[in-house]
């Protein structure tokens, strides 16, 4: 849907009331809201995309992640074709009609070329009676070059995931390197729906210096990018990244601010975007036990079961307390059927589950 096709996009200073709301009964009514602009623009189904954590190596240096490349704490690994392609193969098995996958950024030829091989073996590999075209596959591997994007394109990556991590430019530099610059980062989103793939951002919540203005930007900008799926959750320290050693010790808010301010944002992007993916990501969990069941209820439709092998997934720490890492596939899976199932929804299985933003622009 484009701008103009819309019946009114809210303002900055509309989108900002919403963020702001606390009160219980004005939050119910916010949440109601973006449960009717679910269910009219995207349905009521849940979608799963299987996140598989490939590898942890990493060349950047962000501020707040804790497998950034600084960090030498970390035990590094990186799965073997074998070793995704046998996770890929249950994420089919169990329904889950799409992967996610993710890792550290690195952007030298062999990384690239290795993750092409991965496309084109999981696309090979998991064509069924159900998934004739096999697994839907999103990389989430960072910035890279204009002609590897290409080559994973056409490796059969449809879609991908960049987060801009904030809008706000000045906050950006903050959080992260010299070097690694916001405009790099918009430019790599420009190139990447310029090739075709599904564009998937998102942003963190509750960054030290961030305002509800900022947040209220980032959905505009969510929108200007042309975002078809977003996946944000609030910020969470991690003891060996900078940004909370130094700049900001402890946490900026409170869990229950950063469920608060999360799910208003979830809200707020349903109620202005309409017809993308909205994820209720594994860090909405981490703030609260029951976050991404609330996820779902303030206007997510996509869950992503960690599918990462489990001896690795205590490798893969971007910020404290993640959950399920003591859990297996299967486990993941039937604990994210019964969240979705709690909250009245059911997963949609064996789809790619692609958002209507997306395949009214493909058509
Ligand atoms: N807290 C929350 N999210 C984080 N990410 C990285 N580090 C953290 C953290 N400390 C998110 C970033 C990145 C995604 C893969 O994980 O938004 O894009």
């Amino acid at each position: 849907m484009s701008i103009a096709e819309k019946v009114k996009l809210p303002d900055l200073a509309e989108i900002a009331a919403m963020l702001s709301l606390r009160l219980p009964a004005d939050r119910e009514s916010l949440r109601a809201r973006a449960e009717a602009t679910m269910r009219e623009h995207v349905g009521d189904r849940v979608y799963y995309r299987g996140l598989i954590e490939f590898s942890n190596v990493c060349a950047r240096n962000c501020y707040y992640c804790g497998i950034r490349a600084a960090n030498h704490r970390v035990r590094r690994y990186t799965l073997t074709i074998e070793e995704i392609l046998a996770a890929a193969r249950s994420c089919a098995t169990l329904g889950y009609g799409s992967v996610t996958l993710q890792s550290g950024e690195r952007r030298d030829p062999a990384f690239v070329d290795f993750v092409c091989s991965v496309v084109e073996a999981v696309k090979r590999e998991t064509r069924s009676a159900q998934l004739p075209d096999g697994l839907g596959i999103t990389l989430c591997v960072g910035e890279q070059s204009e002609a590897a994007y290409r080559r994973m394109f056409a490796a059969g990556a449809h879609r991908y995931l960049l987060r801009i991590e904030t809008s706000n430019r000045t906050l950006f530099e903050q959080i992260h390197p010299a070097h690694q610059s916001y405009d790099s980062r918009v430019e790599c989103l420009a190139m990447l729906r310029q090739i075709g793939f599904q564009l998937g951002t998102g942003v963190m919540i509750g960054l030290p210096g961030q305002t509800v203005s900022d947040l209220a930007q980032d959905i505009l900008f969510f929108d200007r990018v042309g975002a078809d799926m977003i996946g944000m959750g609030p910020y969470l320290t991690h003891p060996d990244a900078p940004l909370s050693a130094g700049v900001c010790p402890t946490q900026a808010l409170s869990r229950d601010e950063l469920l608060r301010l999360t799910l208003n944002m979830i809200a707020a992007t349903r109620i202005v975007l309409a017809d993308v993916n909205i994820a209720a990501t594994t860090a909405l969990q981490a703030v609260h036990p029951l976050g991404r069941e609330a996820g779902l209820r303030f206007g997510a439709n996509v869950l992503m079961p960690l599918a990462t092998p489990e001896n690795v997934r205590a490798d893969y720490l971007l910020y404290s307390g993640k959950p399920c890492v003591d859990e297996g596939v299967d486990e993941c899976s039937t604990c994210l059927l019964g969240r979705a199932r709690s909250v009245g929804r059911e997963v949609a299985l064996n789809e790619w589950g692609d958002s209507p933003h997306a395949t009214r622009r493909s058509r």
